[in-house]
């Protein structure tokens, strides 16, 4: 238990805000504890006969990037009490990226870092969330923390913790983005990505490294590719749905294939990426003659846009139905188009992102824009 109470004392210290005539460490506020069990591990404790109940009704939450989402968690004492108790609630996550740096395999290494700790009426909010967070409270007893402006490396598992003079109990909410996983490789060729180069590459087409669930997810709608890309964990997968020689042999079943951990500098491979919804829209410009590259990105500036990334491309077809049989520049240097009905003359029978790899920035194709 002490192990509990150091982190508190210390988020409550950050609570002595000026005129707070708070709770401070060794304050008694009468409440006589008797006969402290353990919590069991369902989010109740006892005391005196009186339960702690703390409940979430969803256990995942999945959100649009840029939105807000609502993260329910309520408590409440059983019997009910006559008097209001002093109750402190602290949010705390893991984030589902870690961006731990060195050769580690941060997973071990990933903690819960602060969200957010709330005592009566005062609050206070930690690093990225600080001015972004705050607590529902529709009701007596209502935690749910509201984080509004999504970011992409918001996803994680967060806790709501509830914490009641010598005991606390918490449940845990798990956040995901909505969005979609796509392979990425360099402009100068395949498996040239050490795990730095790989985020940074993410990063550049307005995206992040995924996950291993969301990578997971994606091979359950169907991603396959042969080429082992780097996850935000620091391992090394590929998704097969088709098993076939060179890609782990006909033997093995369909599933994600892993190379586990690699080191960060020394190995190269490709990436895969994750892009949520993005705010603007991607479009296929319109223009008399096609262009090549130079031409391409001056002609979206001309339009008042930019010329689309790569996880704008993905986004906007996936999540946005974006559907058009042109070939397109993007900002990479890459060629690609986005098909949601597959139909003749529009690649293979399945719906996707065509890419026509990268190339040589003095042909002519069209151009996808970003606004
Ligand atoms: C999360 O993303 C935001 C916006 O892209 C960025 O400013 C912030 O530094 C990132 N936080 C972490 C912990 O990587
Ligand atoms: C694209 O064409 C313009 C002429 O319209 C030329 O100046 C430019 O160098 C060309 N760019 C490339 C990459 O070939």
């Amino acid at each position: 238990m002490l192990g509990l109470l150091r982190p508190l004392l210390a988020a409550c210290w950050y609570l002595q805000l000026p005129g707070a005539q708070g709770w401070m460490p060794g304050y008694s506020n009468g409440f006589h504890y008797q006969d402290i069990s353990n919590g069991n591990g369902k989010g109740e404790i006892y005391f005196n006969g009186i339960r702690l109940h703390v409940e979430s009704p969803q256990l995942s939450v999945s959100a649009t990037r840029g939105s807000s989402v609502t993260l329910p968690c309520h408590f409440h004492y059983e019997p009910e009490l006559a008097a209001p108790r002093r109750t402190r609630v602290k949010w705390s996550w893991v984030p589902a990226n870690p961006t731990g740096a060195g050769p580690v395999p941060s997973e071990a290494f990933a903690r819960e870092t602060e969200v957010m700790v709330a005592m009566g009426n005062r609050h206070r909010s930690y690093g990225g969330f600080r001015g972004r967070v705050r607590l529902r409270r529709s009701a007596p007893g209502d935690m749910s923390l509201v984080i509004n402006e999504l970011q992409l490396n918001d996803t994680g598992r967060y806790r709501c913790e509830v914490i009641d003079g010598l005991e606390d109990e918490s449940v845990t909410v798990d956040l995901e983005l909505r969005g979609v996983v796509f392979p990425y490789y360099s402009q100068k060729g395949r498996y040239l990505f050490n795990f730095f180069g790989a985020q940074q590459a993410c990063r550049d087409q307005e995206a992040t490294l995924a996950t291993f669930e969301q990578l997971f997810s994606a091979w359950e709608d169907g991603l396959d590719w042969c080429n082992a890309g780097w996850l935000a964990d620091g391992t090394v997968q590929y998704p097969i749905t088709a098993p076939r020689d060179g890609c782990g042999g006909v033997d093995l079943a369909p599933g994600l294939r892993s190379y586990g951990q690699r080191h960060r500098l020394l190995y190269r491979y490709d990436a895969f990426c994750f892009s949520a919804s993005v705010k603007g829209t991607v479009y296929f410009l319109k223009h008399q003659t096609k262009l090549n590259f130079t031409e391409a990105v001056q002609a979206c500036a001309d339009d008042g846009s930019q010329i689309a990334k790569v996880g704008q491309m993905y986004a906007a077809w996936r999540l946005m139905g974006l559907d058009r049989c042109d070939a397109g520049w993007l900002s990479d240097g890459s060629v690609r188009y986005p098909v949601t009905k597959a139909r003749a003359n529009c690649g293979p029978p399945e719906p996707g992102v065509r890419s026509f790899g990268f190339p040589p920035p003095y042909l002519r194709f069209g151009v996808y824009c970003y606004r």
